[in-house]
Parts: structure tokens; sequence; C-alpha cells
């Protein structure tokens, strides 16, 4: 038997959770020991939508050490400033790659947008231990400079990796991730190539699509919203049927294998890392120039 296709593993359905400033937001995953996602932490997705909400809250000053936030709006916006001096808006179809090394202090303001959503989703992706303690680093795409591939009923905005020759603008990231927008229209087929040993999950958020599918041409239909993890192989296929076209991102990256801490904003190594964080902050010597 070939069994080089990627089969679904299990489906996860996101939870409500509330975080920052009292903001709401679907929980796929959150950091926790047992690292089960590895090299990612947490996926949120946050869409604030109900007229009875009034103004949106969002996430005031907070710390970040030891990991990578990525931020990835489909629509509204939010603002954003950092001890690094970044400062702006991430609108829709933006990407904002925080890598908080050894320390950052970040504010993040959702703000809607004319349709009166917001709607985006946060990855946490982790650092080696070899990189917790780094120099900070920020990346910030707009909509128009990353890439789009188009063919066949598919689309395929590549944020980080490669789809079909071409790269993402994402680049020296530990994890070596894909991440990925994919839109299927009805009755369309897309195979990635997903290196053997890495992780791959993909959340299902608009449609329906059959996922994971094997030799056989079998996979698992699967409806928004779901958090759907892949058992490893190498090739993983999502076709749509007649009734419905589905858009999901896809997500991948080489698990570093070291145990975790999560603390709040902070993952680290250890416990001693994590009272570290804790100290320095303190003592003011949280971010350094
Ligand atoms: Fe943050």
């Amino acid at each position: 038997m070939n069994n080089s296709a990627r089969l679904v593993k299990q489906i996860i359905k996101p939870q409500m959770v509330i975080e920052g400033a009292g903001v709401r937001l679907l929980r796929s995953f959150g950091p926790s020991r047992e690292n089960l996602f590895d090299p990612f932490l947490l996926f949120d997705h946050f869409a604030f939508n109900d007229p009875l909400e009034g103004p949106p809250v969002g996430f005031p000053t907070h710390p970040h050490r030891g990991i990578e936030t990525v931020t990835y709006m489909l629509d509204g916006n939010v603002r954003h400033r950092d001890s690094l001096g970044n400062m702006g808006t991430i609108g829709p179809g933006d990407v904002q790659w925080m890598t908080s090394g050894r320390g950052i202090m970040h504010e993040e303001m959702p703000k809607r947008g004319p349709s009166g959503e917001i709607n985006g989703f946060q990855l946490w992706v982790n650092l080696p231990a070899a990189e917790k303690m780094s120099q900070p680093r920020y990346q910030e795409v707009i909509a128009e400079s990353i890439p789009l591939v188009e063919k066949d009923g598919i689309k395929v905005r590549v944020v980080a990796g490669e789809y079909d020759g071409v790269q993402g603008p994402m680049t020296e990231i530990a994890a070596q991730p894909l991440y990925m927008d994919v839109t299927l229209e009805p009755d369309s087929q897309i195979q990635f190539s997903v290196p053997r040993g890495h992780n791959a999950v993909s959340y299902v958020f608009e449609g329906e699509g059959v996922f994971g599918i094997d030799d056989d041409g079998q996979g698992e239909s699967i409806e928004a919203l779901a958090m759907v993890e892949f058992e490893d192989g190498e090739n993983l296929s999502v076709r749509t049927n007649s009734d419905s076209p589905v858009r999901f991102m896809l997500m991948a990256g080489a698990p570093f294998g070291e145990p975790i801490v999560p603390y709040g904003p902070f993952v680290m190594n250890t416990q001693e890392e994590i009272q570290q964080a804790f100290i320095d902050l303190r003592n003011g010597t949280f971010v350094q120039a």
C-alpha cells in the first residue's frame, strides 16, 4: 500500500474563549505542555460581528517571549504598536509575522472595516530553544505583495512556504512553515506536498470540502468552522463537490521536539525561564534595545 497520502487524523471544533481586554475568540488550540501541534502553539479566529457588542475591545500593551505571532486579516483592521518602534495598521489580506525572540511589548487593537466586520486569524509558532532569546524581528507584508496562484478553480495566497513553484514572502522562519489561504471553487481539487515528519493542520472557515483524500479518492467531508489535523505523509489533497466552494488556511511546519512550558504570552522550555521572564519584566530588562 502506498501510504504517502495524508489522511484526516482529527477534527477540532473551535471553542469560544476571552482574551485581552475582553475579546471573544474562537480558539482551535492553545499552548500546552503536550505540544500536540509542534511547532504550532495556538490558532485563534477573531470575528467581532455582533452589532450588540458595541465598539471592539482589543489587546492593550502586553509582552511576548519565545514565540512568533502571525496575524492574518480577512476583513477590518488591527492597529498595532510595539517596543521595536513599529506602528501601523494591518488591513484585509495583510500579514504581520512578529518574532518576539527574547522580548517584545506590543498592543493590538482591532477596528471594524467598511462592512462593519472584523475577521482574521492569529497563529502562534514556537521558536526552538536556540532562538528563544534571539533579537526580536518583525515582518509585515501588505496584501498586494503576497503572491496569488490562480488556476483551475483554485486560488492560493502563499504567505510562507511554496506552492506550484511560487514562494511566499516570509523567510528565515525556524519552523520552515507553510502558511496559505486556499479557496477552491465547486468541483475542484488541490494537492500540496508537505514534507514527511512535518505537522499539518487546516482551518476551514468558509464552505465545505473533502479533506485528506486517500489513494482511492476517499476523504472526509468537513464544513466550516473546523480545524483539521492530518496524519503524517507526503501529499495532502482537498477537493470540493459540486454544491459548495471551500476556503481554508493550511499550516504545516517542522516540529522541534523540545519540551515547552507555556505561561500566558510566554512559551519557554523550562519553568526557570518563565520565572526569568517575570524577573526581567519587573527589573525593566525585558525589552533590550
Ligand atoms: Fe500579542
